[in-house]
Formats: C-alpha cells, sequence, structure tokens
C-alpha cells in the first residue's frame, strides 16, 4: 500500500484549517479578547500569529513533507540530519526545568513524567517527542470529545425546541439565562446523559477518519469548512442587526492604548499555540500527506489568516447579541451554553439560529477532534505494521477510537465534580497539586494545553532552528523550482529567536516565575 497525498493545496489548506478552527476560536477567544482589552487583544495576537505561530507551523510542515512519515519517525529522522547533535541535551535540560516548576506546584506525578523525561530525551532523543505529541493528541481528543459531546445534546435541544426550559418563556433575558445556565449545570452533572453525546461525538470523528486523507478528512474539510464560514456569517448578520449591537462590537473591536500590559501578550501568545494547534501531531501528521509542488509558506498563511478570521468572527457573531440583550458577557463554556440560549430565545426564529449555531460549532469541533485522531491513526498504521505490510487504517481507527473513549469516561464521570469517583478523585487531586482544578476535564485542559503545547512547540522550534538548521530546511519552504530567497531568511531568523523566546516566556508566565518582574512594571 503506497502513503497517500492530499489531492490539491486547497484541501490540504482546509483540512489544515479544520484543526485549527475548533472551540478555541469559537468561545475561547471571543471572552479572552473581551477580558484583556478587545481591540488591543486582538492586535497583539494577529502579531503573535505572524511572528510566532506561522514559523513554527512551517517547520511543522517541513518536518511533515520532508520525512513523510507518522510523527514518531518524522522526529527521529530530522534528528539524524540534524548538524547539531546537542539539541537533545537542551530538551533535557528543559526537561528537568519543568519538573522544577511542578515541584513548586506539588504536581508529583508531573514531575515523575518529568524527570523521566530527562533521562529519555538524552538517551533516545526526539523520537520521544513524537510520542509526547502523539500521548497528548489523544489525550486532548479524550476531553474535547466531551465538550463535543454537549454540542451533540444541544443540537437536539435547538431541534426539538427545548433548549429554554418552557416554563420560562417570555421572561426577561436575564432570568432566562439563569435557568438556561442551571439547566446545564443539571446537564453535566449527569454522567449517563454526557455519555451518550460523548459517544455519538467519538463515532462520527472515526467515522471520518475510516475513509482515510483523501475520501475521509479531505473530502470533508472541503464540504464543512464552507459550509462553517456560512453558518458564521448567517449568525454573525442576525447578531449585528439586533437594536443595541453596536455596543458589542465596540466591547470585541476597539483598542484602547492602557490595556496594552505584558499579560495581554502572554495571554495573546497562549492562545496563539491552542488556537493554531501547534506543537502538536497534528501539522507534522497533515504536512506528512503533502506533495513537494505546494510552497509550504503559502499554505501556513492561509491556514493563519483563516484561523484568526474565523475567530473574529466568532467574537463579531457572539457578543453583539449578548449585549443586545442586555447580557454580560461572562467566561468559559457559561456564555455558549448558560447565555447563548437566552439570546436565542429572544430572537424570531431562535430555534432555527441556535440550530444553525449549535450545527457550527460542532463542525468547528469535528474537524479538530479529526485531526487528533488522525495523529494516532498515522503512528499506528505505520508501526503496527506486519513484514513489509503497513497496518490496516480500520485497526489504527479502532484502537484510537477505544483508547480515547475509555480516557474520555473519566472526563464524562467528573465533569461538574468527583462525586461519582470519589476514591479517583483523591488521588488525581493529590498527585497533580496546584494543577489539579476540580475534575478531570480541566485539569488535563490545564496540565495538556498550559504545560505540553508550549513545551513541544518550543522543542520542535529548537530542532528546526538550530539542529536542522533554516539554511538547509529553508530550501523546501518554497515549492520545487521557486526561488524567493528573502521569505526563507526571515523565517531562519524569525524561528531561531523570535518564537523560541516567545514560547519561553509564555512558559515562566505560565509557571508563575515573571510574576514578581510582572508586578513591578
Ligand atoms: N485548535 C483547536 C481549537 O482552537 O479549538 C483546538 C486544538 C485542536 C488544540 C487540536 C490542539 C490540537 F491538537
Amino acid at each position: 500500500m503506497t502513503r497517500e497525498n492530499w489531492t490539491s493545496s486547497i484541501g490540504f489548506i482546509l483540512a489544515s484549517a479544520g484543526s485549527a478552527i475548533g472551540l478555541g476560536n469559537i468561545w475561547k477567544f471571543p471572552y479572552m479578547a473581551g477580558e484583556n482589552g478587545g481591540g488591543t487583544f486582538v492586535l497583539v495576537y494577529v502579531l503573535c500569529v505572524i511572528f510566532i505561530g506561522l514559523p513554527v507551523m512551517c517547520s511543522e510542515m517541513l518536518i511533515g513533507r520532508h520525512t513523510r512519515r507518522n510523527i514518531i519517525n518524522a522526529m527521529g529522522k530530522i534528528e539524524r540530519l540534524s548538524a547539531n547533535q546537542n539539541v537533545r541535551f537542551v530538551m533535557s535540560a528543559l526537561s528537568a526545568g519543568m519538573a522544577v516548576a511542578f515541584a513548586t506546584m506539588h504536581a508529583w506525578l508531573p514531575v515523575v513524567l518529568a524527570l523521566a523525561g530527562v533521562y529519555l530525551f538524552a538517551k533516545k532523543g526526539f523520537a520521544i517527542l513524537g510520542w509526547v505529541c502523539t500521548i497528548v493528541a489523544l489525550a486532548i481528543l479524550s476531553y474535547y470529545a466531551v465538550i463535543g459531546g454537549w454540542i451533540v445534546e444541544y443540537i437536539r435541544l435547538s431541534l426539538t425546541g427545548t433548549l429554554v426550559p418552557e416554563a420560562v418563556e417570555g421572561v426577561a433575558a436575564e432570568a432566562v439565562a439563569k435557568t438556561s445556565q442551571t439547566a446545564f449545570d443539571a446537564y453535566i452533572a449527569d454522567p449517563w446523559r454526557v455519555l451518550v453525546g460523548f459517544v455519538i461525538f467519538m463515532a462520527v470523528t472515526g467515522w471520518m477518519l475510516l475513509g482515510g486523507i483523501r475520501a475521509g478528512i479531505e473530502r470533508m474539510s472541503k464540504i464543512l469548512m464552507p459550509l462553517l464560514f456560512i453558518l458564521l456569517l448567517v449568525v454573525i448578520v442576525r447578531s449585528v442587526t439586533l437594536p443595541g449591537a453596536y455596543e458589542g462590537i465596540e466591547f470585541l473591536l476597539k483598542p484602547t492604548m492602557d490595556a496594552f500590559t505584558p499579560q495581554v501578550v502572554l495571554m495573546a501568545l497562549g492562545q496563539v499555540f491552542f488556537s493554531l494547534s501547534l506543537g502538536m501531531a497534528i501539522t507534522v501528521t497533515y504536512g506528512s500527506y503533502l506533495h513537494k509542488e505546494h510552497n509550504i509558506l503559502k499554505a501556513a498563511g492561509w491556514v493563519g489568516v483563516l484561523d484568526t478570521c474565523a475567530a473574529l468572527m466568532a467574537g463579531l457573531a457572539i457578543f453583539p447579541a449578548v449585549f443586545a440583550v442586555g447580557l454580560a458577557p461572562s467566561a468559559g463554556p457559561g456564555l455558549i451554553f448558560g447565555a447563548l440560549p437566552a439570546v436565542f430565545d429572544s430572537m424570531w426564529l431562535g430555534p432555527v439560529w441556535a440550530t444553525c449555531f449549535f450545527f457550527m460549532l460542532f463542525i468547528a469541533a469535528v474537524t479538530s477532534s479529526v485531526a487528533l485522531l488522525e495523529c494516532g491513526a498515522t503512528v499506528f498504521i505505520e508501526r503496527l505494521r506486519r513484514g513489509h505490510k503497513r497496518g490496516s487504517r480500520r485497526t489504527a481507527v479502532l484502537i484510537g477510537f477505544v483508547l480515547c473513549t475509555v480516557m474520555g469516561l473519566l472526563a464524562v464521570f467528573s465533569t461538574a465534580d468527583w462525586s461519582h469517583m470519589p476514591w479517583l478523585g483523591k488521588a488525581i487531586e493529590a498527585s497533580m497539586g496546584d494543577l489539579a482544578k476540580g475534575n478531570w476535564l480541566d485539569t488535563l485542559d490545564n496540565f495538556a494545553s498550559n504545560w505540553m503545547l508550549p513545551f513541544t512547540a518550543l522543542c520542535t522550534a529548537l530542532l528546526v532552528g538550530w539542529g536542522w538548521t533554516p539554511r538547509r530546511a529553508g530550501r523546501e519552504l518554497l515549492a520545487q523550482g521557486e526561488d524567493w530567497r528573502i521569505a526563507p531568511a526571515i523565517w531562519g531568523f524569525l524561528l531561531r529567536w523570535v518564537s523560541p523566546i516567545g514560547i519561553l516566556l509564555v512558559f515562566l508566565y505560565v509557571a508563575g516565575f515573571l510574576d514578581p518582574i510582572l508586578k513591578k512594571l
């Protein structure tokens, strides 16, 4: 069996945009922008995408395309090509640094993992990084799919017109929001109801992957991504034409110079990694199915533009409507699952807009979860070979599906709190120290996205920037036969200096090491 390719650049760009555009864009970005100075945050975010996010994204695509392997073999191969063999010891040192940071937070399980990392990175090199990326991708999927399950349930509620409990119809928006928030809290406290949505979401993800790269992911992305943007536009038009919507637009977009603080920069940077799905096996895996004649710089540029547009559009879809009905823009899932039902309830044809919105959210989430599962699937297909034969995609998808579903059960049964599994809850709270967040979903999210993503992104930047080196890797940045020397030179500079320093800053910030300095500013 030969390895598949994307049929076109567009297919690759849409699939990568699908992996990048997800829950991070639709609920996290608007809320973070709102809380961190609106327009100022947006401006800083865009600069971080251009100067830090895109150089790392290009290197991940390059690693994939050059090696045409799964993430584990790819990392190993790039290390063998490296001029500088010491990069792996830098990685060991970083791992030791993480162990110290975790120890100060009494997070003993992560301390043990980081110490194992110190040894394994020094001994086995970057192939271990490949394993780490794959495990993190599957772990993220296990809780991402739980949120995906909530969306499935909310589509059902919208379609049946029961998004807002019957009894409160006709009451002021604020009271409606309170009841829908209570309904949401009751829903996530009932693991059996959450389980249904979760399993449906995982099954859809697995089913989409069975078709492989062309017939599965590419075909799905070519239909779903344009549909996502159309649905976003529909909801935006409805939202901004509501009386009183202007306040919401202003809240999201108006820059205020005094809102510019170091925290805003660091928050924006952290969001860039999560949103662009960097530091994860995804971009390397998708890049490994890319042909030599495609221009990586252009592809990465398009993914960055689409991802940022989706985030801004989500803000425009949500805030004007929230302001128009007189609700306060609150944080996180509460805004979408608690406040938005009240917003839709007050609109003409509310259930129609609600269905459009939650269906759009479903598309965003499922195209990201497909990417997460594909990382594991590619690894299983290529490493479970018998003789010269590659493993079958069906078995690989099944293994990933079962692993994630079992891991996900932990999140399902502890979504509200640990009352369904008190023993396990106690053990996890004790071993995760200050990283623990009261339930498994938030604890794992905190560990994976605030710690593991910056770490793996930094290692990738160091491997390509200082090991493989931009001088050699840069030749492949453009399509075969293209000559545009300045671009690889700029990319090389950003990758070697700007990205690693930026990532290190995020890292130190999350670890709390920058607090004394920030307090003085
Ligand atoms: N980029 C996705 C989002 O913004 O929701 C989330 C995500 C997907 C993060 C896949 C990391 C990842 F590997």
